[in-house]
């Protein structure tokens, strides 16, 4: 986020946050993931493929008999998603979308060829979709934002570890997203949350806390 709390341009495009360093760890955390989940907001405007970049994560998943990149997931109420979506249309890796009941049909007519369509509920539930991936073999999930789905998940409690990273640019947009909504969290003057961690990352810095008994210290990330 930005040092005033924003992740987003308010504009409709994408706002650079990160240096190359911070791309690199979010990689090796992606690479340490069994699945990564985005709002279907940030699909339709950040475009993000979500694939591991680096050929050496891609090649140790592979030979401990893991997919090359983590499988993609996304959530949607409207099922206004495009099949031709980046998110969509790269990588081999599985992809699977949670879906309002309402529009179930009409998202598995779209979406279908491109990915697996799942009957979310009316409304989607976070809780049951987590479970749910715990039943397709999701161990790690690397929750990618956008601020709808922070705030979800975070006011939910369904969170172990929470990476803050902040770069040094403000936004000052009140038409952009900020890193969390609205809501009650179960971290506030009463309950503060545990700081684990304090890295700098070139000029980002990352905060690392411990939300969850299931957090481990040491870093999950592969080389
Ligand atoms: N800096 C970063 O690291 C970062 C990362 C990701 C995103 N972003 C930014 O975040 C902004 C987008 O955030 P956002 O809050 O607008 O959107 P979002 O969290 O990406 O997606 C929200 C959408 O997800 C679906 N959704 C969320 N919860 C749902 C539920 N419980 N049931 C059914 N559908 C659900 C809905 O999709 P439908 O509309 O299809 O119904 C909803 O409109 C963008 O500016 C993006 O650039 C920044």
């Amino acid at each position: 986020m930005s040092i005033d709390g924003y992740i987003g341009s308010g504009t409709g495009h994408p706002l650079p946050l990160s240096n190359a360093a911070d791309l690199d760890r979010v990689d090796a955390v992606r690479a340490s993931c069994d699945a990564i989940l985005i709002g279907a907001a940030t699909i339709r405007s950040d475009q993000p493929r979500l694939l591991l970049r680096s050929d050496t994560r891609r090649h140790a998943r592979l030979t401990h008999g893991r997919p090359p990149s983590p499988m993609k997931v996304t959530i949607t109420a409207g099922g206004g998603l495009d099949p031709s979506a980046d998110f969509f249309a790269t990588g081999e890796t599985e992809k699977v979308v949670y879906c309002a009941s309402a529009v179930l049909n009409e998202a598995q007519e779209r979406l279908g060829s491109v990915a697996t369509v799942v009957d979310g509920g009316q409304p989607v539930d976070v809780h049951w979709m987590v479970e749910d991936l715990h039943r397709r073999g999701v161990r790690r999930l690397m929750v990618e934002g956008g601020q709808s789905l922070h705030t979800q998940f975070l006011t939910g409690d369904l969170a172990d570890e929470l990476h803050l990273a902040v770069a040094p640019v403000f936004v000052g947009d009140a038409a952009a997203r900020r890193f969390v909504g609205d809501g009650q969290f179960p971290w506030n003057p009463q309950h503060r949350a545990t700081l684990a961690e304090v890295r700098q990352v070139g000029d980002v810095v990352l905060l690392r806390y411990a939300l969850s008994p299931r957090f481990r210290a040491e870093s999950q990330e592969e080389v």
